[in-house]
C-alpha cells in the first residue's frame, strides 16, 4: 500500500501544543524542541491524528479527554483540530507518573545516558518501573484510538515499550519508532539495569529508525550482545534484523525540516524588515548566533567560554562582533537545568563585565521562546550560525539557519558530536565542542572567510537541506514501513 493511504498515527510524550495554566485560564501553548518543529508539519500535511501527553499533571486521573482546571480541554483541542488538520488524543497523567516516567526515567535515565553523559544518571528502580506503567496506559490509548489499518509512529526514548505492550495485549498494528536522539555505543548502553528488557522491546517495532547510520550500527552493536540470535541482513541504509521466527526492520533516516517554509519566511517582506532592524539595532557588527532549548547537552557554557576566548586572542574583533544566544526554557523544574541557566547567566555577566565599553556589549543573551518570524530573522541577520552540542541526535537549528539564509553568504560553525555532522560534514565548519580554544579560532576564520568561499558552502548545504527535507524524511521512512521487501527501497541520503 503507498504511505498515503494509510492513516498516520503518530503517537509521542509531547503533543505539539501544551497546556499552560494562564491568569485567564488555560491555553494551548506551542510545544519546544526538534520533535515537534519535525513532526508538526507532517501531521499538517498528511492529516491523522497525534497521540500525547498534555504536558499538564492532572490530579484526578481521568479517560481521554477531560477538563483540567475548570477549562475544557475538548474545545481547546477542537479548534485546534479545526486549525491544523489532524486530530488531538490525550493520554492523561497523574503528577507521580509524569515525576517517575517523564522526570525521571526519561529526563535522568534516557537522556543523559544516550548523550553519552551518563555521570548524570539516576538509576531508580521506581522510574523504570513507572515508565512501564505510563508506556502500557499509553498501549491502551493507541489500541482504543486506531484501528488495524492505521499506520502507528512512536517518536522518541520515551515510548520504547509501546511495540511490546500492544502485542502482549494482542493487538496488531504496523509500528514503526524513530529515535530522535542518539543511540549510544553498546559500552555506554550496557550501563543500563534494564538493558535487556529494553532492547528486546524496540525488536518489537516492524521498523527502528535511528539518526545516523552510526546510531544503527550502535544499536544493533548492543542488540548483538545483549541477544546474539540476532543475524542482520542487508548493508543499505535499511536493513532487516531476523530474531528467530521473527525479523524487524532497522534503518538510518536523518530527521529534517520544512526548507521551504523557512526560507520563505525570511523572504517576507515583515521578516526581512526584522531583519534590517536587528542588523540596525546592532550598528551592523558581525553577528554570531546561538539557538538552543536550555540543555546541557547544546554545550552553552563551553560556547561563551570560546566567544571570551575569541574576544582575548583576537582583540581587533572587540567592539566589532556580536554573539547572540538564543535560550528557549526547558525542563525547567529539573534541577540540573536551573544550575545550568545559573551557570550561563553568570558567565555571560563575566564575559560581558571583562569586554563591554560605552556603545558595545559582547553578548545579547535571551532566555524565552520566540515567535517563529522573530526567530527566523535571527537566522537571516546571522554571519555566523554556531551550533555546537555536546551530543545531539540531529540538530535542526544548525538547518533552519542555512535555510533562512537566503542571501547565502553565512558560515555554519558545527559540532562533530551532532547528528547533523554526518550529512553536512563537507560544506560546514566543524569543530570539538570541548575545545574552546579551537572553537575560537573556528569563528576567527569563519568571520575573515572571503565570501566567494562562503558563498559556495552555503550553497552546497541549503541545497543539500533543501533536498533532504522534512517530507522526503516522511516518505522514505514509511516506504520502508510500509514496502514487502527493501529490493526496490530507495537509498536515503544519509
Ligand atoms: P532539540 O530537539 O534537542 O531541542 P533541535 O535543534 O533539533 O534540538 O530543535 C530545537 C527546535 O527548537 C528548533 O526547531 C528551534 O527552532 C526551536 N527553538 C530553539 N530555541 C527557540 C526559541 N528561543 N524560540 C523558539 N523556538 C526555539
Ligand atoms: C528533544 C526530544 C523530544 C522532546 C524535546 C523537548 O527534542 O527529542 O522528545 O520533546 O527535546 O523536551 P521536553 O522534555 O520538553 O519534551
Amino acid at each position: 500500500m503507498e504511505p498515503a493511504l494509510q492513516r498516520l498515527v503518530v503517537v509521542s510524550n509531547r503533543l505539539p501544543v501544551a497546556l499552560k495554566r494562564e491568569e485567564d485560564g488555560w491555553k494551548l501553548k506551542q510545544g519546544s524542541g526538534g520533535l515537534v518543529t519535525a513532526m508538526a508539519p507532517v501531521l499538517r500535511n498528511r492529516g491523522g491524528m497525534w497521540i500525547g501527553w498534555s504536558g499538564a499533571a492532572e490530579p484526578e486521573e481521568g479517560a481521554g479527554g477531560g477538563t483540567v482546571g475548570g477549562t475544557d480541554m475538548e474545545t481547546l483541542f477542537a479548534d485546534f483540530t479545526e486549525e491544523a488538520g489532524y486530530e488531538l488524543c490525550t493520554v492523561p497523567l497523574t503528577e507521580e507518573e509524569v515525576d517517575g516516567y517523564y522526570y525521571g526515567f526519561s529526563n535522568e535515565i534516557v537522556w543523559p545516558l544516550f548523550h553519552d553523559l551518563q555521570s548524570r544518571c539516576r538509576f531508580h528502580p521506581r522510574y523504570w518501573r513507572t515508565y512501564l506503567d505510563v508506556n502500557f496506559k499509553f498501549a491502551e490509548v493507541v489500541a482504543r484510538r486506531s484501528s488495524p489499518e492505521d499506520y502507528i509512529w512512536i517518536q522518541d526514548y520515551h515510548l520504547m515499550h509501546q511495540a511490546f505492550f500492544l502485542k502482549s495485549m494482542g493487538v496488531r498494528r504496523n509500528t514503526g519508532f524513530f529515535l530522535h536522539i542518539p543511540f549510544p555505543p553498546p559500552d555506554i548502553f550496557m550501563k543500563l539495569p534494564w538493558r535487556a528488557k529494553l532492547i528486546q522491546a524496540l525488536t518489537e517495532f516492524d521498523l527502528v529508525g535511528f539518526q545516523t547510520v552510526q546510531d544503527r550500527r550502535n544499536f544493533v552493536g548492543s542488540l548483538h550482545r545483549l541477544m546474539p540470535e540476532a543475524r542482520v541482513e542487508g548493508r543499505g541504509a535499511v536493513v532487516t534484523v531476523h530474531m528467530g521466527n521473527r525479523s524487524f526492520r532497522a534503518g538510518a533516516f536523518p530527521i529534517s525540516i520544512d526548507y521551504t517554509q523557512f526560507s520563505e519566511m525570511a523572504a517576507r517582506p515583515e521578516v526581512v524588515q526584522k531583519t534590517v532592524d536587528l542588523k540596525e539595532a546592532l550598528r551592523h557588527r558581525k553577528i554570531i548566533l546561538g539557538v538552543d532549548r536550555l540543555d546541557y547537552t547544546k554545550g552553552i557554557p563551553e560556547r561563551i567560554r570560546s566567544i571570551q576566548t575569541l574576544l582575548r586572542r583576537y582583540p581587533d574583533l572587540q567592539g566589532t562582533v556580536n554573539f547572540i544566544q538564543i535560550a528557549v526554557p526547558s525542563r525547567e523544574e529539573v534541577g540540573e537545568y536551573k544550575e545550568l541557566r545559573t551557570e550561563i547567566e553568570r558567565l555571560v555577566g563575566r564575559v560581558n563585565g571583562e569586554f563591554s565599553f560605552p556603545g558595545w556589549v559582547p553578548v545579547h543573551y535571551h532566555y524565552r521562546s520566540l515567535p517563529h518570524d522573530d526567530l527566523v530573522a535571527y537566522y537571516a541577520a546571522a554571519d555566523v550560525g554556531l551550533v555546537t552540542p555536546l551530543r545531539d541526535g540531529m540538530n535542526l537549528v544548525a538547518k533552519e539557519y542555512c535555510a533562512c539564509n537566503n542571501k547565502g553568504d553565512g558560515v555554519l560553525v558545527l559540532s562533530e558530536f551532532a547528528g547533523a555532522a554526518a550529512q553536512l560534514q563537507r560544506h560546514a565548519y566543524l569543530v570539538n565542542p570541548y575545545d574552546v580554544e579551537g572553537i575560537a579560532k573556528a569563528l576567527h576564520r569563519a568571520l575573515h572567510w572571503p565570501l566567494e568561499e562562503r558563498k559556495a558552502h552555503m550553497s552546497r548545504l541549503r541545497e543539500q537541506i533543501r533536498r533532504n527535507n522534512i517530507f522526503r524524511w516522511v516518505d522514505s521512512f514509511l516506504r520502508a514501513g510500509i514496502a514487502k521487501s527493501l529490493e526496490d527501497f530507495p537509498e536515503v541520503e544519509t
